[in-house]
């Protein structure tokens, strides 16, 4: 293994995209940023430099910090933001995984550009446990506002109410053309014959996506890193977070056919309904006479699509990639995710959109939670983060007269190695959404899922115990339920939050803290001496 090291200079960059111009924070000038190539085992050594007006942080979505929490990213919970004109080196070893994951600002709505890929490859003379593919691609999916990200949010926040849904969606930054502006859209050469692999990554800020290639079926075999049951399919449904391998076939003689990007929200909310658009494209046939073959993605209340895809995914489970499912559970939690009003006497209707788990809406600390933890400073969070919702405040119920929400900066305590099982509850308040929940620090295996309200004496019942998909962000489906269970062997503070970043600003966020383990290898290590200051 190796040390591998990246300068990611943060800069404000002028960025054209549907005919307008603005300048967009960006890292080295790029949008989507660069990538990070390393391999399992490798050291990796990014020395971020501020050169914006906002304060910052960067999180490597994904990868699992084992005992570095001091370089997970999340601003207030594992660091103090790096101020401008400052400058810290992320510094972490991957461990036991390798596949595609992410990069992003973990700070504001700073994500919406600043982001990139992270493709950790296997360990050198491991193969993948599927054919090699001819070439990979990095697919990054995403949003593109043509005003100011940080105002949208800003005037949300002051009005109460849900801000404004983006103009566009993106293929490797790029919407394709849209009504008015003849825009090129991002190109996939490919030559007939070849087998490709594609790393798809959903960066967007706020919406699940469909994600679909005229004419070519997908094989989806990775999902977050770690690799599943290959199988085939039109369509795949990645969320807020996710990240999806899947392998393609240029199997036509040539042309040019579409790839489409477009919402998939079965709920009742405003949403971008823009189809962005890039094109495969057969060499051999880059004339402006190729054939194009286009196609459409499944409206964006297509449920059934999105829940058969679900239920495909499987862990891979062989014997050199095993599924380790904790058996014997330490903690049985039930988690409430849902949204909430709380009085607000300066906002448009009098009361403010919050969000909540448990009824709890997460209030962002003055210094990072992990500080607190490790130095012992007493009053800024508290361990008493409930493990079940309270009553009556209950899930799918159209009796709930009170929306209100209570506030705090509550923590749920684990011992090292604890196994926990949780079930993510969609409340239906005010309406019934998507969430797609990331836990920071762990893999965790998705053990169940359902519609409707999770029932604590049969549903268990059913659980996959044997090849569940193992990933770090999850879609809840609207109006229903998901069961997870992980364990607990990653001491520090572990963000868990909705990756709508909307639903995060409102405070569908919580953290667990795991104490050090008694064993040589089981503390968290004490931060760098360049760790930024609040
Ligand atoms: Cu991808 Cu806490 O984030």
């Amino acid at each position: 293994c190796m040390v591998r090291h990246y300068k990611f200079n943060v800069v404000l960059k002028n960025t054209t995209r549907m005919c307008s111009s603005k300048p967009i924070v960006t890292v080295n000038g790029r949008y989507p940023g660069p990538t990070l190539v390393a391999r399992e085992d490798d050291t990796v050594l990014v020395k971020v430099v501020n050169h914006v007006k906002y304060n910052l942080s960067i999180h490597w979505h994904g990868i699992r910090q084992v005992r570095t929490g001091w370089a997970d990213g999340p601003a207030y919970i594992t660091q103090c933001p790096i101020q401008p004109g400052q400058s810290y080196v992320y510094n972490f070893t991957i461990t036991g995984q390798r596949g595609t994951l992410w990069w992003h600002a973990h700070i504001l709505w700073l994500r919406a550009t600043v982001h990139g890929a992270i493709v950790i490859l296997p360990k050198r003379d491991v193969p993948y446990p599927f054919p090699k593919p001819h070439k990979e691609e990095v697919v990054i999916l995403g949003e593109w506002w043509k005003s100011d990200v940080e105002a949208v949010i800003n005037e949300a926040l002051k009005s109460g109410l849900a801000p404004n849904v983006s103009d566009a969606h993106t293929i490797n930054g790029h919407p394709g053309p849209v009504s008015g502006c003849p825009s090129n859209g991002y190109t996939l050469p490919v030559k007939a014959g070849k087998t490709y692999m594609l790393r798809i990554i959903n960066a967007a800020l706020n919406e699940e996506l469909f994600f679909k290639i005229a004419g070519h079926q997908l094989t989806v075999v990775e999902v977050d890193a770690t690799y599943v049951k290959p199988f085939k399919t039109d369509t795949i449904v990645i969320a807020p977070g996710q990240t999806t391998n899947v392998l393609i076939t240029a199997h036509l003689g040539g042309g040019k056919y579409m790839v489409a990007a477009s919402p998939f929200m079965d709920a009742p909310i405003a949403v971008d309904n823009m189809t962005a658009t890039a094109f495969l494209h057969y060499s051999g046939s880059l004339t402006s006479a190729a054939t194009t073959t286009l196609t459409s993605t499944p409206p964006k209340n297509a449920t059934s699509v999105a829940t058969n895809f679900t239920r495909a995914l499987r862990s891979l489970n062989s014997k050199q990639y095993p599924a380790n499912v904790p058996l014997k559970i330490d903690h049985s939690l039930l988690f409430t995710v849902g949204l909430g009003i709380n009085p607000c006497p300066t906002c448009v209707n009098g009361s403010r959109v919050v969000a909540s788990i448990n009824n709890v809406t997460f209030v962002m600390p003055k210094i990072s939670l992990l500080q607190a933890h490790f130095f012992n400073i007493s009053g800024v969070f508290t361990s008493d983060f409930p493990g079940n919702p309270p009553v009556p405040f209950n899930f799918t119920s159209t009796q709930v007269t009170n929306f209100a929400t209570k506030q705090g900066t509550k923590l749920y305590r684990l011992a090292y190695n604890d196994t926990v099982q949780l079930v993510l509850q969609d409340t239906g308040m005010i309406t019934p959404e998507n969430h797609p929940l990331h836990l920071h620090g762990f893999n965790f295996f998705e053990v169940g899922r359902g519609l409707g309200n999770f029932n604590p004496k049969t549903d268990p019942k059913k659980f996959n115990l044997v090849d569940p998909v193992e990933r770090n962000t999850i879609g809840v489906p609207s109006g229903g339920w998901t069961a997870i269970r992980f364990r607990a062997d990653n001491p520090g503070v572990w963000f868990m939050h909705c990756h709508l970043e909307v639903h995060t600003t409102w405070g569908l966020k919580m953290a667990f803290v795991v104490d050090n383990g008694k064993g040589p290898n089981e503390s968290l290590i004490p931060p760098p001496s360049d760790f930024p200051k609040c």
